[in-house]
């Protein structure tokens, strides 16, 4: 199945940025959201990004218009009506995206594919509360999109092999390279980041180092290109601990247990670089750690 027309749910950092790569590889893009606020945000970070692309010399001018031009807002499900493949990028919340799912299927065609983005979640859990869960599948993008080669494909029970052939060539002509991964909790990328940042925060709880020793250890010690604290920052606390809130639940197992301290932190609204403060705060010129 040729795909021609992508809708991408969720405008934040995740989903402009899906948006992004699509439109500048050439797909026809729909960008929803809650509010079109949210949606015009997502836009505008959209065009800022591929300037800054422009400048750096990775692409051209024309290359960063041709994209605009690919990118429409999609303020309702209605008009996913013509879209190929649809990929949900919404919060990590699986009440949220099962609630999407139902919400946008009758407006999908017979035909169309739609897969989510989510960290962690059961595929096969999420395709269910779908119309095709055949049709449905978890193809996972890294932060920030545009830079990072890897997308992740994962299969539920259900997924038939022409819907995973279709999403394989689909994340090629992104010019990105797939692992597969199987249904389990966090997949693979996640199973294996998420515990290290969570225990990056206990080490902060327990006062083993503050924010700088913590960070400055693993970048220099471990040649990490960022600390865990200031990634955790970068992917958003509320994402970190509802990522372990899964594995936690999903593997019942203690050993992922979120850190008290990382719920304070998202129970304080302290969400990382998208709220201006988390381990670090960003208001001021420089990061300044907060503890
Ligand atoms: N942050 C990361 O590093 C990262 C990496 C890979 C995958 N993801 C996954 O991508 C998804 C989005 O994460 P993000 O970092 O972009 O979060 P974000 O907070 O930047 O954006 C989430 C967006 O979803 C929107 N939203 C909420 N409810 C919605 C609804 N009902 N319909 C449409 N939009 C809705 C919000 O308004 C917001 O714009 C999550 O599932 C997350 O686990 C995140």
């Amino acid at each position: 199945m040729q795909i021609n027309k992508v809708g991408v749910i969720g405008a934040g950092q995740m989903g402009n940025g899906i948006a992004h790569v699509c439109a500048l590889a050439g797909f026809q893009v729909l960008l929803n959201d809650v509010s079109k606020d949210k949606i015009e945000a997502g836009l505008a970070t959209i065009n800022g990004n591929l300037s800054r692309q422009v400048k750096s010399g990775k692409i051209t001018e024309a290359q960063r218009d041709g994209a605009l031009k690919n990118i429409g807002a999609a303020p309702s499900y209605e008009d996913f009506g013509a879209c190929d493949l649809v990929i949900e990028s919404a919060v990590e919340d699986e009440a949220v995206k099962r609630k999407i799912f139902t919400a946008v299927c009758p407006h999908l065609s017979d035909t169309a594919v739609l897969g989510t983005n989510t960290s962690s979640i059961s595929i096969t859990r999420l395709a269910a509360s779908t119309d095709r869960p055949e049709k449905f599948m978890g193809i996972h993008f890294m932060n920030p999109v545009p830079l990072m080669e890897l997308v992740e494909l994962i299969r539920g029970i259900a997924t038939d092999e022409q819907t995973f052939n279709s999403v394989k060539e689909f994340s090629l002509h992104l010019k990105k390279t797939i692992a597969v991964a199987e249904d389990f909790p966090a997949f693979i990328v996640n199973r294996i980041l998420m515990p290290m940042i969570n225990e990056a925060v206990y080490t902060l709880y327990e006062g083993v180092g503050n924010v700088e020793a913590i960070d400055l250890s693993m970048k220099l010690g471990a040649h990490h290109p960022m600390g865990p604290l200031e990634l955790a920052d970068f992917i958003g606390l509320d994402t970190c601990l509802s990522i372990m809130q899964v594995l936690y639940e999903g593997l019942a197992d203690s050993k992922y247990r979120p850190c008290p301290l990382l719920v304070k932190y998202v129970e304080a609204g302290w969400l990382g670089r998208k709220t201006n403060r988390g381990f670090y705060d960003y208001r001021g010129e420089k990061p300044v750690p907060t503890r």
